[in-house]
């Protein structure tokens, strides 16, 4: 099977998988973040652009939040389909490698990415969780699992950490501080540095009208 082929029939079994995902990761977060991957490696020398597109296809493939924590389900999954499609070893043990490492874990864990790919799967994932697709996805989550958009009287958000985040069913809003605005300092590539960045402001300028509104000041 050729390289393109491989790519469109991960692509097409992804497609199939989440095609009625309501846990943010619904096909339509695979396919910007296989674009953002794609735009992110362009700019960068040498990436391995099939594994590249298969780590990027397969990165959710099992959520560890959905398995207590575990990134192992995950991985295994990403192997055994890249095994039936015979793909050689050294692809799939670095696809499988960085599907079992790319996942946000906590404020104080950088995630292991020693790899070009890796890197670049990283950030992709990581923008997609930021600026206007990120705001959309924070209050779609909090949503679908019966947070408020906010609530003043839950922990001050300054200090707030991932433990705290663990204990409590904490507002959409409070999810800006314990992930999203931590990612843009996350970020290993060049492009991916600057796209953060910038999504990181809009993000900033959208709390600010946030919170003039929640006080009828605007
Ligand atoms: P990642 O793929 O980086 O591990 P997650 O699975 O943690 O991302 O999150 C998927 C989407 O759901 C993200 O856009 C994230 O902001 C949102 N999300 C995750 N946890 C929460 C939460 N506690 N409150 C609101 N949104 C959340
Ligand atoms: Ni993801």
């Amino acid at each position: 099977m050729s390289k393109e082929e491989v790519v469109a029939k991960t692509a097409e079994f992804i497609k199939n998988k989440f095609a009625n995902d309501s846990t943010g990761h619904d096909w339509w977060h695979m396919y910007r973040v296989w674009q953002l991957a794609k735009h992110i490696a362009a700019g960068e020398k040498g990436a391995d652009m099939l594994v590249v597109e298969l780590a990027v296809l397969l990165h959710d493939i099992a959520d560890h939040k959905l398995h207590g924590g575990d990134t192992e389900p995950g991985a295994i999954a990403a192997r055994r389909w890249l095994q039936s499609l015979k793909v050689d070893k050294q692809t799939t043990d670095h696809v499988e490698n960085i599907v079992r490492h790319v996942s946000f874990k906590s404020a104080d864990t950088q995630n292991e990415l020693d790899t070009l790919e890796g890197q670049v799967v990283h950030d992709a994932d990581k923008l997609d969780a930021m600026g206007a697709i990120g705001i959309a996805r924070v209050f779609s989550f909090g949503g679908a699992n019966g947070r408020l958009i906010y609530d003043p009287d839950q922990p001050p958000l300054e200090n707030y950490n991932y433990e705290l985040a663990k204990l409590k069913n904490t507002s959409a809003v409070h999810h800006f501080y314990e992930k999203l605005l931590i990612l843009k300092d996350r970020m290993y590539t060049k492009t991916g540095k600057q796209m953060a960045k910038h999504r990181h402001k809009f993000m900033e300028d959208y709390l600010e009208e946030f919170y003039a509104e929640w006080d009828g000041k605007l």
